[in-house]
């Protein structure tokens, strides 16, 4: 890539030589984003500013594959790009935005589908569990999904895509469908790496513990959502699902909820498992528990204050992202104009 991400208020380009690498990541306004999506991506997203040039999206038009009330969707895309600008998405450095505002990504997404084969798109292991999961609308968005998320990602040329567990089968079709296009017209995309953190990739329920955190879950007691209150956080840790063995010992197949609770415990601290085995040697549960609740509820707490005053100016969110789609949408109309070029769609007169 040669281009760099201009910066509105300045004019110029946020960093000097050499080139920053590019991220791109993008996170469904469906339901309140959960502890999951905190930890396996959006802090992430805050921590690689700083090193990379990062887009980070609203991925509202992936919320269309599950029937949403149209008015809670508008409410919700607002509401999640408020909270990530509270969680510290700095909107000036990175370009916030929300996908179905830049429309080149479903533009590329129609010649991606074009070169991407149905038996690799019935392979995808969401496409079977949400199949499973919604079997009246197993809709043509929800088995083309794949070819719209890696659309959003060659659109920018991006080299890392910071995600959770859950989404490296999507990268892993992403780089495919890119390899195959450079093979086929020259190359035009960078095949992007995922960036999956070393502590809580897959954070899972707090009721069930084999299954993932979800904010789609029934069961409420199951997630904690980044809005809950210090209260809710507790009475949900305090009900989080363990064993009878009563000591705190990492062993994710004999312990998977002990073992959850001490990945969150040391996503949040840094400290090691061994660390926290140390930590814990010779006290009950409910200490372990109450001490994992206090740590998420610090780092929570100070995030959901930042919201409620970033919510409560309406003007300044829509500017940010409409200033976000300006900047991403320079970058994204040039990407799709090459590959209409490259394909052989007969270019417009300007
Ligand atoms: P979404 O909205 O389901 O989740 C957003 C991010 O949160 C991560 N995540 C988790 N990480 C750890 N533990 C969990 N329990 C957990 N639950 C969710 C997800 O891995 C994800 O990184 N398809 C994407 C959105 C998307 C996207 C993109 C992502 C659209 N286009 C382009 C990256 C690049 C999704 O549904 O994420």
């Amino acid at each position: 890539m040669s281009e760099t991400i201009q910066n509105n208020q300045t004019g110029q380009t946020p960093q000097a030589q050499p080139k920053r690498k590019r991220i791109l990541s993008g996170i469904q306004p469906t339901g309140t984003p959960t502890l999951g999506n905190y930890v396996g991506a959006v802090r992430n997203w805050a921590l690689l500013q700083n090193d990379y040039d990062c887009l980070y999206m609203v991925a509202d038009l992936h919320s269309l594959t599950v029937r949403e009330e149209p008015a809670a969707l508008r409410r919700r895309t607002r509401e999640l790009a408020a909270l990530l600008l509270a969680a510290g998405i700095d909107p000036v450095n990175s370009v916030l935005f929300v996908q179905s505002h830049v429309p080149a990504h479903t533009q590329l997404s129609w010649v991606l589908a074009c070169n991407t084969q149905f038996g690799e798109l019935s392979r995808m292991t969401q496409f079977k569990d949400k199949s499973a999961k919604h079997p009246d609308n197993v809709n043509g968005g929800l088995f083309t999904y794949p070819v719209l998320m890696a659309a959003d990602i060659l659109i920018y040329n991006a080299d890392l895509v910071p995600v959770g567990q859950d989404q490296t089968q999507h990268l892993e079709i992403t780089r495919d469908i890119a390899q195959r296009f450079n093979n086929l017209y020259g190359p035009t995309f960078t095949l992007p790496e995922g960036y999956v953190p070393a502590a809580g990739a897959k954070i899972m329920s707090l009721a069930e513990p084999a299954k993932k955190m979800s904010k789609s879950d029934p069961n409420v007691n199951s997630f904690v959502l980044m809005t809950d209150d210090r209260d809710t956080i507790v009475r949900k840790f305090k009900r989080a699902v363990t064993d009878s063995e009563g000591s705190v010992r990492f062993d994710v197949q004999n312990k998977p909820g002990v073992s959850n609770l001490m990945t969150i415990y040391s996503a949040f601290t840094g400290k090691a498992m061994a660390d926290i085995e140390a930590e814990f040697a010779g006290k009950g549960y409910g200490d372990f528990k109450l001490a994992v609740a206090e740590t998420v509820a610090d780092a929570l707490v100070p995030i959901q204050t930042e919201y409620g005053r970033i919510l409560a100016d309406k003007a300044y969110v829509d500017g940010v992202l409409k200033d976000g789609a300006a900047r991403a949408s320079r970058l994204a109309d040039r990407l799709v104009a090459k590959v209409y070029r490259k394909v052989g769609l007969l270019q417009p007169e300007r």
